[in-house]
């Protein structure tokens, strides 16, 4: 697979031994990037989906297991429908072309949320993409879409409360283990390393449950300017971190 532009160094100098299992990315600061050239903020969103496309094929070519990229939260429905309408189109783009685009690169792709909420061609293409790619053994990519953590953590209670009352668990048996097994991220190990774009430092509802011991990195680079260098640099960091969990 060719990558493009700023993405097409092959060299890393990075240690291999301490890679991240699972990189989480909230990738901010498209509308922004677009103001600033004195573009609709929908052209900041199509270039935001390019780098996404660059980014996911590089950590599959350096060896990240899992990727989980924020594409769209539950409250982004506040933002006009115009946005909305942007955001869902290059969304349904990403997974038609992702079979060409990816191709080659052995990516498993899975979409995670409130799916029920989604026009009907996204929710034809989401299973057919999710079938597509189900063999794939390299790198798995979850995109967020329509996903907000206080909602999965809200489902995960209904489905545990419906299982209690249908005597299929019983309510001394609900600890950690089984709540992570109801979430979306059922079977994927907790994100290692959290990275967000342009400079907010917040969590805006990604992950919660599953960010619990994430290591955090920041940056104030705007999603669509987000290169290569700027991944190496947080994996860099994240490689310098010494993790406790709560031990000395
Ligand atoms: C992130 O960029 C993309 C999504 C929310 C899908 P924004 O659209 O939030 O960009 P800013 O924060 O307004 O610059
Ligand atoms: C988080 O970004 C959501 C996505 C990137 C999809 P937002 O731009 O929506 O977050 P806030 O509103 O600044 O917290
Ligand atoms: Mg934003």
């Amino acid at each position: 697979m060719l990558l493009s532009g700023r993405f097409s160094m092959r060299k890393l100098k990075t240690n291999k031994g301490n890679l991240p299992l699972h990189i989480a990315i909230i990738p901010d600061g498209n509308g922004r990037w677009a103001n600033r050239r004195g573009m609709p903020r929908s052209v900041g969103h199509r270039e935001g989906s390019r780098v996404l496309r660059d980014v996911v094929l590089y950590c599959s070519e350096i060896g990240i297991k899992y990727v989980t990229v924020y594409a769209f939260s539950t409250e982004n429905w506040k933002r006009p429908k115009s946005e909305v309408d942007s955001l869902m189109g290059l969304i349904y783009e990403f997974l038609e072309k992702a079979e060409e685009e990816l191709s080659g690169s052995n990516i498993r792709i899975r979409v995670i949320g409130d799916l029920q909420a989604l026009s009907g061609e996204l929710q034809k293409e989401i299973p057919r993409v999710m079938e597509l790619t189900r063999s794939n053994t390299g790198l798995v990519l979850n995109i967020a879409l329509n996903y907000g953590g206080r909602s999965e953590i809200a489902r995960a209670a209904r489905i545990i409360a419906k299982d209690a009352i249908e005597g299929r668990t019983v309510i001394d048996d609900i600890n950690e283990e089984l709540i992570s097994s109801k979430l979306y991220t059922s079977g994927i190990p907790d994100p290692d390393l959290l990275i967000r774009t342009a400079g907010e430092k917040r969590i805006s509802n990604f992950l919660l449950w599953q960010c619990a011991y994430s290591e955090m990195w920041y940056t104030d680079v705007l999603w669509p300017d987000f290169s290569k260098k700027d991944l190496l640099k947080a994996i860099r960091s994240y490689q310098k971190r010494k993790r406790k969990f709560g031990g000395i």
